[in-house]
């Protein structure tokens, strides 16, 4: 695993985010991670619970990257190639991971991970759930797990590939800055032109995918023209 991240494991921890908020405002430093084998007030995007029984992966970590706030985003594309490698790296080699704006991983159609990002300070924490083993049944969206999709996991095996993954596109995101993070989400993501709907808190709106702005804000042709979303989601199906 890469030497930048030091690993807090917990049995069992109310939201790993919470915890890493915590050690983050005593100073915790750069690649500080929180780990718990399950979470029992697991936070989601939009004030959605996060459904963590154990057999999954949560963790947490502390990032401190130097860079401006106005970048702050940035990292959760960066995040979500990471954990597209990961996911890609525990499944039959001809499953791909498909990543939907914001920060969703999808399997066949199913999100199979979260990516949950908060300012502290001068921190960010980056909050990451990867099913497994389980997955809820109770969303409004499918989802799944790495062992339904014929992977090969243990908990401990998916933290450290994931790391290591982080580890790499944040230094990429060091040398190279958000461009090429972006060409490559955009490549993972849905074709230019793909017909999709977005929520960005008012009425969904329905248009064609028209790829990301330079800082990552999705971009809609709608029947009004292009709109810039800066917040929200793509909805599913
Ligand atoms: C989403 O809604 O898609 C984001 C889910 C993020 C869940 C992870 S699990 C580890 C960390 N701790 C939390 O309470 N939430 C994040």
């Amino acid at each position: 695993m890469s030497k930048q991240f030091t690993v807090w494991h917990h049995d069992q921890i109310g939201s790993t985010n919470d915890e890493a908020r915590r050690l983050a405002l005593e100073g915790a430093p750069h690649g500080t991670v929180v780990h718990a084998d399950e979470q029992t007030a697991g936070r989601g995007r939009l004030s959605h619970t996060w459904f963590s029984p154990p057999g999954n992966l949560y963790l947490s970590i502390v990032l401190r990257t130097g860079q401006p706030a106005s970048r702050s985003s940035e990292l959760s594309f960066l995040a979500a190639l990471a954990v597209a490698d990961t996911v890609e790296t525990l499944l039959p080699r001809q499953i791909r991971a498909m990543l939907k704006w914001p920060n969703d991983v999808l399997v066949n159609g199913a999100k199979i991970a979260g990516i949950l990002l908060e300012q502290v300070d001068d921190a960010i924490i980056m909050g990451i759930g990867l099913n497994v083993l389980e997955a809820p049944s109770n969303t409004a969206y499918k989802t799944t797990t790495v062992v339904a999709n014929a992977g090969i996991a243990t908990v401990d095996g998916a933290r450290d590939i994931l790391l290591d993954r982080l580890a790499y596109h944040l230094s990429s995101w060091h040398t190279d800055g958000f461009p090429p993070i972006r060409e490559q989400w955009l490549n993972r993501s849905y074709p230019v032109g793909a017909a999709i709907r977005a929520n960005a808190g008012g009425q969904p709106v329905a248009g064609h995918f028209a790829g990301l702005d330079d800082d990552g804000a999705l971009l809609l042709d709608t029947n009004q023209g292009r709109q810039r979303i800066v917040a929200g989601e793509v909805l599913p199906g």
